[in-house]
């Protein structure tokens, strides 16, 4: 008999990925997915712990499951992700309610200890050693042969090229929750893409915290092959239509990569190259080992090489001790650099972070005044770059549609609502050649070409 499974995702795309692969997993157990929480007979959560306002997200709806799993007894629940990795102990003292707490790198054993909690072998279940998940073979094998989820995203896919990060940017928790940085084979890299290429996916997106730095630590396999030579294998898979990557740390990008914009058809000429401030003083308390100088010439370089380049960014308002200056300094900078988009959050101190006990917080209202007026003229300046697609005719693939209309992407990542002939039969994962006739600051709309 099929059982139901429910997971809910929070976070960045490694946990969209990590939630496909558990899925997968999974599906090989007889789990079907379900639509909501209520009657399923296991439930996980995949959490983020990057802000504090992500981590409340996720003990409030541990909280609400407390009920659920009052009316419902045999319901399994689970914790994974980054809370799992970084709260466990706490979430077993304090949560009796739940049966599973299942670490960043621990994602393979699931099915295991789903089995022993369903067969009353155990009561509860842990596991949440940082070891590197890709040095275990039956990890690697089991991310190349889980076969694709369903539609409708099948045509576009993430491949998890490397885990964990070793920059420890004096904010964060990823060092603490996905371990030491440690790159996965070529070798099976290449077998995941082309399997999922012959089932037919178009577009691929390689996933690490710092991609950029892929081949250079802790790596699983003897592999002298760096990032830009990694995509440019990746890249010449027959079928492929589109490529892409994220994330990159700005002191990570070389010559090498930035000449991949301009030499390969397939690579987006759209890339996520996070600043996070535009004061010097601050991103050395970041600990980013970049100056905004530094920075600026890489933008300069990347668009020499390739002038339709469509950058995006990261930026952390009110982090402690910015000063008046510093936050203008930051708008000074979205104004140089005028990025097609970028994500924007107010600092938040974070557990075993060293900007944690550093002094000089900035209050709540000042964060919310400075994130406002950075969203808004990000926003106008979004406006701008999208307007300048006006006119123009696009390539866009295919995400979804309904009649006449349709939805997709163009290769510099903006969404495009367009209209086609009733008749046109365009399925997810087509490329489409769209004339642009209108501009908003989150996407674009047009009209399909023949
Ligand atoms: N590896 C990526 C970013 C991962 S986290 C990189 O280095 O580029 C995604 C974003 O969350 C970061 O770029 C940063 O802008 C934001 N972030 C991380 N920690 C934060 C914190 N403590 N408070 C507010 N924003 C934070
Ligand atoms: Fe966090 Fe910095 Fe690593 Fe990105 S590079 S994951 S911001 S420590
Ligand atoms: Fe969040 Fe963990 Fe990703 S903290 S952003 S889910 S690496």
């Amino acid at each position: 008999m099929s059982k139901n499974l429910y997971i809910k995702t929070f976070g960045c795309q490694m946990n969209e990925r990590d939630s496909e692969i558990m899925e997968q997993m999974l599906a090989q157990e007889g789990y079907v997915p379900a639509a909501s929480p209520e009657g399923a007979d296991v439930v996980l959560i995949n959490t983020c712990s990057i802000r504090e306002k992500a981590e409340q997200k996720v003990f409030s709806l541990l909280g609400q499951l407390r009920e659920e799993k009052a009316r419902n007894p045999s319901l399994l629940l689970g914790v994974t992700g980054c809370v799992a990795q970084q709260e466990g102990e706490r979430i077993r003292e304090r949560m009796p309610h739940v049966d599973l707490i299942v670490g960043t790198q621990q994602i393979y054993q699931l099915p295991e200890m789903l089995a022993r909690l369903t067969q009353g072998m155990t009561t509860r279940e842990t596991a949440t050693d940082l070891e590197g998940s890709f040095a275990i073979p039956p990890f690697q094998k089991l991310l190349i042969n889980t076969p694709p989820s369903p539609a409708p995203h099948s045509f576009r896919r993430f491949v998890t090229i490397m885990q964990g990060c070793n920059n420890y940017c004096s904010y964060c928790v990823v060092p603490g929750t996905r371990g030491r940085e440690i790159s996965r084979p070529v070798a099976d890299i290449m077998e995941e893409v082309e399997i999922l290429v012959s089932q037919g996916v178009k577009e691929i997106t390689l996933l690490g915290q710092n991609v950029n730095s892929y081949g250079k630590t802790n790596k699983v396999a003897d592999t002298e092959v760096d990032f830009p030579q990694l995509l440019r294998q990746v890249a010449l898979v027959n079928g492929l239509r589109r490529l892409r990557f994220t994330t990159s740390h700005p002191k990570d990008l070389s010559e090498a990569l930035m000449r991949c914009f301009a030499e390969i058809d397939i690579l987006c000429p759209h890339f996520h190259l996070p600043v996070q401030s535009g004061s010097n003083a601050v991103l050395q308390r970041m600990n980013r080992k970049y100056t905004v100088e530094n920075y600026l010439e890489k933008v300069a370089s990347l668009r020499r090489l390739c002038p339709d380049i469509a950058l995006a960014t990261d930026i952390i308002v009110g982090f402690p001790g910015e000063t008046e200056a510093d936050f203008q300094a930051t708008m000074d900078l979205l104004q140089t650099v005028r990025f097609h988009g970028s994500f924007s959050f107010k600092y938040s101190d974070r557990p075993h972070t060293r900007s944690a006990e550093f002094s000089d917080k900035i209050p709540e209202e000042v964060k919310a005044r400075r994130l406002m007026e950075f969203q808004s003229l990000q926003d106008s300046i979004s406006l701008e770059r999208n307007s300048e697609s006006i006119g123009r005719e696009v390539e866009v693939m295919v995400e979804s549609g309904e009649g006449n209309r349709l939805r997709g992407r163009t290769p510099a990542n903006q969404i495009v609502h367009f209209t086609a002939a009733p008749a046109s039969s365009l399925i997810p994962g087509t490329l489409a050649r769209v004339q642009i006739d209108h501009a908003g600051k989150h996407s674009l709309k047009g009209t399909l070409r023949n």
